[in-house]
């Protein structure tokens, strides 16, 4: 629970104390945020390697490098953990935390898989503790606008989704992004995000906060280490909306999210959430009759920023879920990714299965 800072009825909320957890690059990324959120303070961050958490500490200047992950746990000034560490590690690392009393911020995605993501749930649930999956783009006020735009009905009834995150990553085999050990593949790393969007869009045409696929066609390529490459899903949903999505980690950046409806579409022009900074960003709406016309979103602070500021102020409203990515959502996610990635055939013939 975020602490106040007095007793009062007018006392100002002590900010959310963060132990980082890990020293990637994510993590560096995240630490820089946090030193800009006005509900947040960065006090411990942990390694493997005691040494390389206090290089990390120095440049980022944070005061209690830990000596070891087990020792931040321990910290009594650690409100919350975020877990920067490879997919695999996930699990493990959550329930330590979320045992040790601490609420966790846990990088994408949840879990390796949707018995991952029960367990991790589970825990929190028994502990009583804050846990949330770090999709930094559901916290944005982008999609608050997209939702929004989509709930006034501006393109009428939403029926096609079309999404993709991918880049170009140099073949690395040891590196996460292809190493099975460490959970390599595209569809974890990057098709996790138009997986997560198509069903929120979805939610969004049922009246809920998500919906799930009721079937599911895939296909897709494994590289030599026999993670999966590139890879696309088709999704059917109710209420007539389907979506087409994809992923790479081989092939160069494309990233797209458009929803198309009987009356327009709506695209967006930073899918995955503003990374350049700025003062605004742009929704592009194009009517099936009619000149597109652009929706600009003032923001003031970087992706990462909100979503540090969204936790900081679920967790003082002392509710364990985010509404923004909740465990329902994070489960469905992950049981949608199990079934892309079945898909992918062993040994490159292109391949279909049947959603739940
Ligand atoms: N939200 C986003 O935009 C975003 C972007 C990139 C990545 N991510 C997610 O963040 C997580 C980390 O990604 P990253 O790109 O930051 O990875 P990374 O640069 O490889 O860093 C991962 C860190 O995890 C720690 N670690 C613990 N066990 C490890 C192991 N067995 N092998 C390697 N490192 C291990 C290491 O820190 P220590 O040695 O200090 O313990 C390492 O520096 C992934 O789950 C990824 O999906 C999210």
């Amino acid at each position: 629970m975020l602490r106040s800072a007095n007793t009062s009825s007018t006392a100002s909320l002590a900010p959310l104390r963060w132990g980082i957890l890990g020293t990637g690059k994510i993590a560096r990324t995240f630490a820089k945020a946090l030193s800009r959120s006005a509900m947040s303070e960065t006090v411990a961050v942990a390694s493997r390697d005691p040494a390389k958490a206090r290089t990390f500490a120095a440049v980022e200047e944070i005061p209690e490098p830990a000596e070891s992950y087990a020792a931040m746990l321990e910290n009594p000034r650690v409100d919350i953990v975020y877990i920067a560490t490879p997919h695999t590690t996930h699990l493990d690392r959550t329930r330590e935390a979320l045992r040790a009393g601490k609420h966790v911020l846990c990088e994408k995605p949840l879990g390796m898989s949707l018995r991952d993501v029960e367990l991790m749930t589970a825990c929190a649930r028994q502990h009583k503790r804050f846990l949330m999956e770090a999709f930094h783009y559901r916290c944005h006020p982008q999609t608050a606008v997209l939702k929004a735009k989509l709930q006034a009905g501006l393109i009428g009834k939403p029926r096609i989704i079309d999404a993709d995150f991918s880049f170009y990553a140099d073949f690395i085999p040891e590196d996460r992004l292809f190493n099975p050990r460490l959970g390599g593949g595209a569809i974890l790393d990057v098709g996790c995000y138009p997986m997560s969007f198509a069903r929120m869009v979805a939610g969004v045409v049922s009246g809920k906060p998500f919906a799930e696929p009721s079937n599911l066609l895939a296909t897709g390529y494994r590289g030599t280490t026999g993670v999966d490459e590139r890879a696309v899903a088709i999704l059917q949903f109710p209420q007539q909306l389907c979506a087409e999505i994809s992923c790479s980690t081989r092939f160069q950046r494309t990233q797209r999210a458009i929803v198309i409806g009987e009356e327009g579409s709506l695209s967006l022009t930073e899918p995955w959430g503003p990374r350049g900074g700025g003062t605004q960003t742009q929704l592009i709406f194009t009517p099936n009759r009619g000149t597109p016309e652009v929706i600009n979103i003032p923001i003031d602070r970087s992706l990462f920023t909100y979503e540090a500021d969204h936790v900081a102020a679920v967790i003082a409203g002392g509710a364990l879920e985010s509404p923004c990515m909740d465990w329902g959502d994070s489960a469905g996610n992950a049981r949608a990714l199990d079934l892309w990635q079945a898909a992918i055939p062993r040994h490159g013939s292109s391949h279909q299965t049947r959603g739940s």
